[in-house]
């Protein structure tokens, strides 16, 4: 199949696929049962069924893990992002694949977004059925990563995660349902582009802003605990979360990141002494922006992102050595 992706004359484009693991590369004991085990299918395997699909494009894999996403880790990172910078390094290679589970690929999205250049389309793709799952939807993810990965209009648009005939800026998207092809929604935007695997159409121009990484990426992620508030809680439960490790707080807050009296002044002796506090929502859409108290309480509003983007952000904050809440403010604001 030599789908209309490039203009006669145009060279074959040159992907990188870094295979981590996931449902995408899961497998079943048939085809009908419901559960399986992701991380199954070896890269080898996995661009062999890729090439039954006949694109013209050279595909050059690499084993990054092979492991369901909840066990995702700064070391699976590091390997990650040493190989993405090596590919976007490599002048033949035209851009970057990476198969994913979709249980955390927006936080692995969203860090990589933040760590790297955006000079080469870096796109993630995973599956919510596994690889001989009756409706498989991993190569039909793949071939719409495909598309978005050899448009050269996806450069500079930072990283791009492909999920069901949609196209997600790492920053928006989030995993909504738990079952069913269509588990992704971004927000404050939504799908930035439609793809199949022979049509791209992008809405908007680019929202990333220069092309530079926005943060070094480092091994040492500080430690950052997600509060997740709920009815009736109490400060005890503060104080069960931190520790002396502890180097900032991210608030899954009630609506537009509310909590009980008793938690925000657990919270407030924290910040007051020196540790940062990002209130984010528990919900899966809006805002929380900053609200007068939490000038006196030293508070981070967390604005779109949801509380585990919100952590990964404040990871990066802290580990570039800023603690002063306007400039970590200032962080939330301009992303
Ligand atoms: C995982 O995140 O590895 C399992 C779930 C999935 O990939 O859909």
């Amino acid at each position: 199949m030599h789908l209309a992706l490039f203009a006669p004359g145009m060279s074959t484009p040159n992907i990188t696929v870094l295979a981590t693991g996931g449902t995408i590369a899961g497998e079943a004991d048939s085809a009908t049962r419901h559960d399986y085990r992701p991380g199954q299918i070896g890269i080898g395997d996995f661009l062999a069924r890729v090439e039954t699909l006949g694109i013209d494009a050279q595909l050059t894999g690499k084993q990054i893990a092979n492991i369901g996403s909840e066990d995702m880790s700064p070391a699976i990172w590091t390997h990650l992002h040493t190989a993405c910078l090596a590919a976007m390094g490599d002048p033949d290679c035209t851009g970057v694949i990476i198969t994913h589970g979709t249980d955390t690929v927006e936080e692995t999205a969203f860090l990589l977004d933040l760590t790297l250049p955006t000079h080469k389309p870096v796109v993630l793709v995973g599956a919510m059925r596994p690889a001989n799952a009756v409706g498989y939807d991993g190569l039909r993810n793949f071939a719409n990563a495909m598309r978005v990965a050899t448009d050269p209009d996806a450069a500079g648009r930072g990283v791009l995660v492909v999920m069901g005939d949609r196209v997600f800026a790492a920053r928006d998207i989030r995993k909504s349902r738990t079952r069913g092809t269509d588990a992704f929604q971004g927000f404050p935007r939504g799908s930035i582009a439609l793809v199949t695997p022979s049509a791209l159409d992008w809405f908007g121009a680019p929202w990333r802003v220069g092309a530079d990484a926005r943060f070094t990426f480092t091994t040492d992620l500080p430690d950052v605990p997600i509060l997740f508030v709920h009815a009736a809680m109490t400060a005890d439960y503060v104080e069960r979360l931190v520790s002396d490790k502890t180097r900032g707080v991210v608030v899954a807050g009630l609506g537009e990141g509310n909590m009980p009296d008793a938690v925000r002044s657990a919270l407030a002796q924290l910040a007051a002494k020196g540790l940062p506090i990002v209130r984010a929502s528990r919900l899966d859409e809006g805002l929380v922006d900053r609200e007068p108290e939490d000038n006196a309480n030293k508070f981070i509003a967390a604005r779109a992102l949801n509380p585990q983007k919100a952590r990964i952000l404040l990871q990066m904050v802290i580990a570039a050595g800023t603690t002063d809440p306007a400039a970590i403010q200032a962080e939330y604001d301009g992303r």
